[in-house]
């Protein structure tokens, strides 16, 4: 089974989910990767596992780079069962003389697995300071709290300058190839920033902090490898990941407007198009997506890449939409800041949406611009107030006040 050499005997021994539409939630129309790294040196080191039933793929891997010589240690990085799920099964047939994971994946571990496990495989607790040395190359651990678990943990082959950070920096990309720079960058780029979006956006201030410490260790990087997706190995490559994280983490965003919306009979969408072509008037890019028509891990990445939202949502039932309270609890649980936003819609009678919205989105703490309300079909006086909150906006987004 075909095995990758990253650098410096460090041999990607991963698996391949080409099949996984569904991550917990999250659409992956592109597959995915459980990356694990093979460090060969005196001692032999396994770092992170892979997901329940992807454990044979694995270890064909690892026994194709290190044949009957055995494993000496195992790192566990991260608890999520899309990397733990196969270790007790790994564990049982490498035999490893020492397991090593953070303080809080122990604690979790007797949950997740039993106290049993935990006590029979005598879990070593590692963290920020602590190091292993594996002969001419020593692993240097890095507490990595809330990136994006409690227990995550960051691993450093400080001799091979390669950082191996369990989710951080991933995307969810099953490909042929292993590396950033030899896939479409398109592809790479939109998959790094939907991951961030989805599993990453609530954590921002962390992965700040995270980046910030980085610096401030001096750590020399020259490789990434994650535990999702392709590996950053050249300089331009680590730069833009490393940048696009800064970026994202203090939720810059292009000057950019995005028009989340759905529909009974059209009315709603009437709106929608004439606030577009109110925003395309200022010059400002605009994207329009319906929600029933999206994912909403895509959903989730153009919220991440604008600077401004509106939220447009019929009154059906006295409330908003369907599809636009899931969207909303979904967005809710992301945390985005730094936004410009606002509600719209139209209802026949009561209405109930736009009000729903608009609290949902004050919540948010974000900068709420005032609902705006149509009944029925909109008029001619309707689309024209609706062209203007998307000239509004889109003044607002280039940092003009309206
Ligand atoms: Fe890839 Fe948090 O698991």
């Amino acid at each position: 089974m075909e095995r990758y050499l990253l650098r410096d005997d460090i041999w990607w021994v991963g698996a391949i989910d080409w099949d996984v539409r569904d991550f917990h939630g999250y659409e992956t129309p592109r597959g995915t990767t459980y990356n694990a790294y093979l460090i060969m040196d005196d001692k032999v080191a396994l770092v992170d596992g892979c997901r329940d039933g992807f454990g044979p793929e694995m270890l064909a891997r690892v026994r194709g780079c290190c044949g009957i010589r055995p494993v000496d240690y195992m790192v566990i990085n991260h608890i999520e069962p899309d990397h733990s799920g196969a270790i007790p099964w790994l564990l049982d047939n490498l035999r490893p003389e020492k397991v090593f994971c953070s303080k809080r994946a122990k604690e979790a571990l007797a949950f997740m697995i039993s106290p049993e496990w935990v006590k029979q495989w005598d879990l070593q607790v590692v963290g920020t300071g602590d190091e292993l040395s594996l002969g001419h190359r020593t692993l240097q651990f890095i507490d990595a709290p809330m990136l994006h678990w409690p227990d995550s943990m960051f691993t450093y082959v400080k001799e091979s300058k390669t950082l191996l950070p369990n989710d951080a920096f991933g995307q969810h990309l099953a490909h042929s190839r292993r590396f950033a720079d030899e896939v479409d960058q398109g592809d790479l780029m939109e998959e790094a920033s939907k991951y961030y979006a989805n599993i990453l956006m609530p954590f921002g201030s962390p992965i700040a902090k995270m980046i910030d410490k980085i610096a401030e260790m001096g750590l020399e990087i020259e490789a990434i490898g994650p535990s999702h997706g392709a590996i950053w190995r050249t300089p331009e490559g680590i730069a833009k990941i490393i940048e696009s994280y800064r970026a994202w983490s203090h939720f810059e965003a292009p000057e950019r407007v995005a028009l989340f919306y759905d529909t009974m009979w059209h009315a709603t969408e009437r709106m929608t198009m004439a606030i577009e072509d109110g925003v395309a008037q200022e010059g400002v890019e605009c994207g329009v997506y319906r929600l029933t028509a999206n994912p909403r891990s895509e959903m989730a990445r153009q919220v991440l890449q604008c600077k401004a939202f509106l939220v447009g949502s019929p009154t059906l039932n006295q409330a908003m939409f369907p599809t636009v309270g899931g969207f909303l609890t979904y967005i809710k649980g992301l945390k985005p800041k730094k936004r410009i936003a606002g509600s719209y819609g139209s209802y026949g009678w009561g209405g109930g949406a736009c009000k729903q919205v608009d609290a949902e989105l004050r919540a948010l703490g974000l900068d709420v611009l005032d609902p705006l309300e149509c009944r029925y079909m909109p008029q001619m006086d309707d689309l024209e107030a609706c062209h203007e909150l998307g000239r509004t906006i889109a003044r607002r987004v280039k940092g003009e006040r309206a």
